[in-house]
């Protein structure tokens, strides 16, 4: 049967593909649709036609799934945060393991016989400690929920309207949803978004906006330490140098509030809401917040990254360690080391540990972090990883790693990256993934350099979303 954009279908969805959507098929087309679960009935219109896959959106659901539940937030369908609220938890993360199967068993690029022997690799999921309010940051954008343009004589006249606080939908650059309730980040983060949002109406500030770029409020940070209960509160701002002490006094509000440790302001003049090289302004308390990851403590600044679900981290943290088989004797690379979490943890049971990452400021975190610790035997290199495995952390250089641990961002590692890593020889190498699409692509180079996959665990850090984390652990042959 062909298909083409526009048709319309009713199909049943079959289950859940990588990156969320529903799968279904119209006979040998595979479906792809946004926003449904398996065991839904629904009437789709096709959008797009590639091959002998479509894209689809839902017109109307005509049946639920069987064991459809309620979501608890009332901006599900709008927001884009979550796509699997209205799917109860166990069946969430028994989709998310059999996704790693299937994409290792058909993106992988290595021999058949090898390949078809990796979905066996996948170990049972270990599920996320805490199921809703286990996001220890949160992000939201100042913005308008309405914005226009109209030509007048000639000109282009600009018209928003409702200044408010929340994200910015799928696709939907210009304005703000305002979000309410979400039941996924730290319930105090929820309180201080009270204050913030009472703050916007008190203060009066300007509410940027990103068409005509007139306004001062642009976004908002809000983390908090978990096991140390310390609370940080970063404003990014577009003001100028004399602006900004009048401006200082109206966010002092939020300097006694309890819990709070690091009152920020960010200058951003910049035409993109992510500064290229920000000044910070701490109007109270400390630059940075501690967090604590099993013994060890953390400094972390705003732009750093840290893992967002801190108790779910140090599930993951534990496996890397139990994956590893760190002795004595081993030279460990911590590559995309962040603040050095996974590195500091591991150095206990190391010879030494090498840490690199290119965020200036994620290195400097590392650093203070390492000697609060009194960590001895770590070191880091700031740069990127393509460029310092091949120069600095050669193989003919001074170290020479018995253990590689890398923990690339969605992209996964750069060929020259991975090369280079694998030029050391390492005799055991845990990839830690958050995209399995981009883990294919690279266990494929790896399996071919001589090593065997021994596990695949996945672990579950983002409860109601399809994003999937798993650590791989493979050992050199021979
Ligand atoms: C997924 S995070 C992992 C951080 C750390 N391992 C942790 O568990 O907290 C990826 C890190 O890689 C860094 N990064 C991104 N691209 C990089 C590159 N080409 N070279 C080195 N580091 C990079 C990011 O700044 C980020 O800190």
């Amino acid at each position: 049967m062909t298909v083409y954009p526009g048709q319309v279908h009713t199909v049943t969805i079959e289950k859940l593909s990588f990156g969320g959507d529903g799968f279904a098929r119209i006979g040998d087309c595979a479906l792809f649709i946004p926003g449904t679960i398996p065991g839904q009935q629904v009437e789709i219109v096709v959008t797009k036609f590639r091959g002998n896959s479509a894209e689809a959106k839902v017109k109307k659901i005509i049946r639920k799934a069987k064991d459809e539940v309620m979501p608890r937030c009332q901006h599900f369908h709008e927001c884009g945060g979550c796509q699997w609220q209205n799917l109860p938890y166990e069946r969430q993360i028994a989709y998310k393991e059999d996704i790693v199967r299937e994409t290792l068993l058909h993106l992988t690029p290595c021999d058949e016989s090898v390949r078809a022997n990796l979905p066996g690799r996948v170990l049972k999921i270990i599920p996320s400690p805490q199921v809703y309010h286990y996001r220890n940051k949160l992000e939201l954008s100042f913005g308008f929920s309405s914005m226009r343009t109209e030509e007048q004589a000639g000109k282009r006249i600009y018209f928003d309207e409702g200044p408010t606080i929340g994200f910015h939908q799928p696709g939907q650059w210009q304005t703000v949803l305002p979000i309410t309730e979400c039941h996924l980040y730290d319930e105090q983060i929820g309180a201080l978004l009270s204050d913030v949002r009472r703050f916007m109406t008190d203060s009066h500030l300007p509410v940027h906006n990103p068409k005509t770029h007139k306004g001062l409020l642009r976004t908002l940070l809000l983390r908090r330490g978990v096991h140390t209960g310390e609370m940080m509160i970063a404003f990014t701002v577009k003001a100028r140098k004399k602006e900004l002490e009048p401006v200082f006094q109206h966010f002092m509000r939020f300097a006694g509030r309890s819990g709070l440790k690091s009152l920020l302001v960010i200058e951003n003049l910049g035409l993109n809401d992510k500064p290229e090289q920000p000044k910070v302004h701490c109007l109270a308390g400390k630059p940075t917040i501690t967090e604590r990851l099993f013994d060890l403590s953390f400094e972390i600044s705003p732009f750093s990254f840290f893992q967002t679900n801190t108790l779910g981290a140090e599930k993951l943290y534990q496996m890397i360690v139990d994956g590893a088989q760190i002795t004595q004797k081993d030279t460990v690379l911590d590559a995309y080391c962040g603040m050095g979490t996974i590195g500091q943890y591991v150095a206990r049971f190391a010879q030494k540990v090498v840490g690199v990452e290119s965020h200036p400021t994620a290195v400097e975190d590392a650093l203070r972090s390492a000697g609060k610790n009194r960590i001895g035997n770590i070191t880091f290199y700031k740069g990127r990883m393509e460029q310092v495995i091949g120069d600095q952390l050669s193989p003919d250089g001074k170290h020479t790693f018995t253990v590689a641990i890398v923990d690339p961002p969605r992209a996964g590692m750069h060929p020259k990256a991975l090369a280079g890593v694998l030029a050391h020889k390492p005799e055991r190498l845990v990839y830690v993934s958050c995209n399995t699409a981009t883990f294919a692509r690279d266990l494929g180079v790896i399996l071919n350099d001589g090593y065997d996959l021994r596990t695949v665990q996945p672990v579950d850090l983002f409860p109601h979303t399809s994003h999937i984390e798993t650590v791989a652990v493979l050992q050199r042959k021979g």
